[in-house]
């Protein structure tokens, strides 16, 4: 048991190592970098002893069955998440494929629900949940707590009130996740950071649209409202909203957004601020059919670090990205979902950071996240 604690630790550790800069916060990336080529040994290490843990407890990894439900999974940042979540489950730690069960919540917090009591009723050693609705985690968290399965929410992180329960009241359950404040604080820092501080017109107010993620999410809340905060406080400059407009993650939405808003608000628009890559990909479209130049007379920031927006971003066809580490975020929900099968006790909350992405560490960054997403799709 006392052997199981260790690895975590360990893991984590090397986790740090695997999210660039991720533990020491910033953006400082590129000492960190130079570690990655030792990182994926490091890694496998971990999940061998990760392994030897578990047989530790005596329970065989091989024995483990893992219920996992995505909230959509025709989600793009969801997806690179969910692929490498299944593939350290199975090849990394050793899971047989057949004990990990992934089911697509399709957006649907009743399905979802359906899916954890089948889970419950197959009776799974751990969930690992991505929640359609995360005000739903109360009760998903009393299900689950009933019959004996412990829980590890990853993406959508459930309110403070409901973390400070899994303590209180010594219930198996915790969060992994990276705190959406940073990557809102990093995209302001980004337009804060740039020689006319976003403003183009040079009259003292940035004037932005917002193209906001699904509102009831934690992440589309922080980062809507921590990039201006870091905009205006960083750059002294005032902030004026022209327009906010939820786009549900979504590129097509984005792109419609943009375009609709590039017709309405023109020249006025200096900065397009999109709580993530796929709507900021779409918007992008749209500046470029608008004939407008990222750089030069408007300037885009997203968040995830999607191969493409990074592309963007290293060619200064975009202003900038923030890496939402979904390696470190998957590997730690695996590993703890381990030692939670395992039988230890895990932290209510276990945190990744994000990495800022600009120019001038893009090319390392699209390195590292090639690294995972170029090997062969995988029908998971
Ligand atoms: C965010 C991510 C979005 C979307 C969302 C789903 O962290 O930036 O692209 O995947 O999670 O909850």
């Amino acid at each position: 048991m006392r052997l199981f604690k260790k690895v975590l630790a360990v893991s984590v550790a090397s986790m740090c190592a695997l999210s660039l800069a991720a533990c020491g916060g910033g953006s400082k990336t590129a000492e960190t970098t130079a570690a990655a080529s030792s990182e994926s040994k490091d890694e496998s290490k971990a999940a061998e002893s990760v392994s030897e843990a578990v047989a530790a407890t005596g329970k065989d990894v091989k024995d483990i069955k893992v219920g996992i439900s995505i909230y959509k999974f025709d989600d793009n940042f969801m997806t690179l998440y969910r692929n490498e979540l299944v593939r350290y489950l199975t090849e990394d730690i050793g899971i047989p494929k057949e004990n990990v069960m992934v089911q697509d919540g399709k957006n649907d917090q009743a399905e979802q629900t359906n899916q954890i009591n089948n889970f419950i009723a197959t009776k799974v050693d751990v969930m690992i949940l991505n929640l359609v609705q995360s005000s739903s985690a109360p009760t998903v968290t009393d299900l689950a707590k009933e019959a004996g399965i412990p829980v590890v929410y990853i993406n959508r992180e459930p309110d403070e009130a409901e973390e400070s329960r899994w303590a209180a009241d010594g219930i198996s359950a915790t969060y992994v996740g990276a705190d959406a404040r940073q990557s809102g604080t990093f995209q302001g820092e980004e337009i804060a950071e740039l020689e006319n501080k976003g403003d183009i017109n040079g009259d003292g107010t940035v004037k932005y649209i917002m193209i906001q993620g699904d509102p009831e999410n934690i992440d589309a809340q922080y980062r809507t409202e921590y990039s201006v905060k870091a905009l205006t406080e960083k750059s002294g400059l005032k902030a004026e909203q022209l327009l906010i407009q939820r786009g549900d993650w979504d590129q097509a939405k984005g792109q419609q957004i943009a375009q609709d808003a590039l017709t309405q608000y023109g020249n006025d628009i200096e900065v397009i601020f999109c709580n993530n890559d796929a709507m900021a990909l779409g918007a992008l479209q749209a500046i470029n059919a608008a004939g407008r130049k990222v750089g030069e007379d408007i300037y885009i920031v997203g968040v995830d670090a999607l191969a493409e927006a990074v592309q963007n971003v290293s060619e200064g066809k975009m202003t900038g990205t923030v890496f939402n580490d979904f390696i470190s975020q998957a590997q730690a929900a695996a590993k703890a979902a381990v030692s939670f099968a395992g039988g230890e006790k895990v932290d209510t909350k276990i945190p990744v950071d994000y990495v800022k992405v600009t120019k001038d560490n893009a090319a390392e960054i699209l390195e590292l996240s090639l690294i995972h997403i170029s090997e062969p799709t995988r029908p998971y």
